[in-house]
């Protein structure tokens, strides 16, 4: 392999909503180029700026510099739809975004197939943002999902999504939705087409050229690593690889190609959906965190569940993505409390483990108490920290086996402290 330069990589260690937005935002400011590998709109990566808050989906949160180029993978699935109204907040993005024509589409039927499945699923339903991810990876697996790149022949794409409601009449039929006309089905993709087609690119080729030119990239994930397909809480998961080797097939650069790996953790943990969550409390302490860290889902609005720092599941998060650092996120919602707690080990069966159970709604948290602190909210540099704040931080690098790079203590970008 010829020599090229490598890429920088963020992921999400938890359940998703770490704030991985906002330290994108913040290194991208000296990135040449920040590229999505997975997820979709399903993703609400936030990023403030002097008081100015952005919303982002699909978008790579590379986007507030203006120097920077953004990349959507072909391991990201784009509704079209979503992306138009993204975009529409930054002008043109011509030249300034670049998706993959490989990239699967998730189109209204999808859509509607992710709510009909989740009312089927009852008490067992995953809790899915309902943006359509799950039916268009299933198709994109089964060999039956649509590509953007499909896009610039609107007459046999129009043909192709009918031929996929006729094999799927009885699905269809059962959940109620009802196969558009073609005439109509033209009128959409056609709006689609002028907008996407001049942003389709070969990502990976593009990706290639950048590190061979020793151009910076930032790998920007979605989700967090206990959502991931193969290693999260099956089946309450998302439907992509959301640990760094997702990079490598979403993106198509190797494994080789990947330097330094971010992962980034809240100070403490919050799950948006159904599935197990050993630390969650569900008393007053629970309450307390979700309000004062806000802890509302960007992309749905709904409460997140929330509870203590899982230094196990943090642990095996950190090993499974080769996390050189972690940064950890709102230590400023600690702000107040006379205690805090930390998840040092679980109880299965009897039995007391340091690592992932097979079933996390086996284990039972086996805490360890540190001191509070009165205020860490704005501080900027690791000496403005209390002390019992900076004994914290040292403790989670410890149990995480993992070096803390970062500290935020508020959504604001500059309120950031590098160690
Ligand atoms: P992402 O999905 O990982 O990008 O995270 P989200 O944007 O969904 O959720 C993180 C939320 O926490 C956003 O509202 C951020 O603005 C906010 N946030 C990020 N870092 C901090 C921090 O250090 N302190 C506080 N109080 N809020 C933060
Ligand atoms: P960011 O990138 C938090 C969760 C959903 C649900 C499960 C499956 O902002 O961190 P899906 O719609 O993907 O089929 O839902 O995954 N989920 C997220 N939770 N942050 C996210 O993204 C999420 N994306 C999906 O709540 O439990
Ligand atoms: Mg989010």
């Amino acid at each position: 392999m010829a020599n090229s330069t490598k890429a920088d990589l963020i992921v999400g260690i938890q359940w998703g909503d770490e704030g991985k937005g906002k330290i994108v935002d913040l290194l991208a400011q000296k990135y040449d180029a920040v590229a999505r590998y997975q997820g979709g709109h399903n993703a609400g990566h936030t990023i403030v700026v002097d008081g100015t808050t952005y919303a982002l989906h699909l978008i790579p949160s590379g986007v507030l510099n203006p120097d920077a180029i953004n990349i959507i993978g072909n391991g990201v699935v784009v509704s079209p739809e979503a992306l138009i109204k993204e975009m529409k907040q930054f002008g043109d993005m011509q030249g300034r975004l670049f998706v993959s024509e490989n990239a699967h589409m998730i189109l209204s039927f999808h859509i509607e197939m992710d709510k009909a499945k989740e009312k089927m699923r009852g008490k067992k339903a995953i809790g899915t943002t309902g943006r359509g991810i799950g039916p268009a990876y299933s198709e994109k697996i089964a060999r039956a999902g649509f590509r953007l790149g499909e896009l610039r022949d609107i007459e046999k794409l129009s043909d192709r999504i009918l031929e996929y409601f006729e094999h799927n009449k009885a699905i269809c039929d059962a959940i109620g939705l009802t196969c558009p006309t073609k005439s109509a089905l033209l009128k959409e993709l056609t709006t689609y087409a002028k907008s996407i087609l001049p942003l389709l690119a070969n990502t990976t080729k593009m990706a290639w050229d950048l590190l061979k030119d020793n151009k910076k990239v930032l790998l920007e994930g979605a989700q967090g690593t206990l959502l991931d397909i193969d290693h999260g809480t099956y089946p309450y998961v998302t439907s992509s690889s959301t640990i760094s080797a997702g990079a490598c097939t979403g993106l198509g650069v190797s494994p080789k190609d990947i330097g330094n790996v971010t992962g980034i953790v809240k100070a403490y943990c919050t799950r948006v959906g159904n599935g197990p969550f050993p630390t969650e409390d569900f008393g007053d302490e629970g309450d307390r965190l979700r309000k004062q860290g806000h802890e509302f889902g960007t992309t749905t609005g709904r409460p997140r569940r929330c509870g203590w720092f899982d230094a196990v599941a943090c642990k095996f998060a950190s090993r499974i993505n080769g996390c050189d650092q972690l940064s950890v996120m709102k230590l400023d919602v600690l702000d107040g409390f006379d205690e805090i707690k930390v998840c040092i080990a679980y109880e299965v069966n009897g039995e007391k483990i340091d690592f992932m159970p097979l079933d996390l709604e086996d284990a039972t948290p086996v805490y360890k108490t540190f001191k509070g602190w009165d205020k860490t909210e704005g501080a900027r540099t690791w000496d403005e920290l209390p002390s019992s704040a900076q004994e914290y931080i040292k403790a989670l690098e410890v149990l995480c086996e993992t070096k803390v790079g970062m500290v935020s203590t508020s959504p604001d970008r500059n309120d950031t402290i590098t160690l």
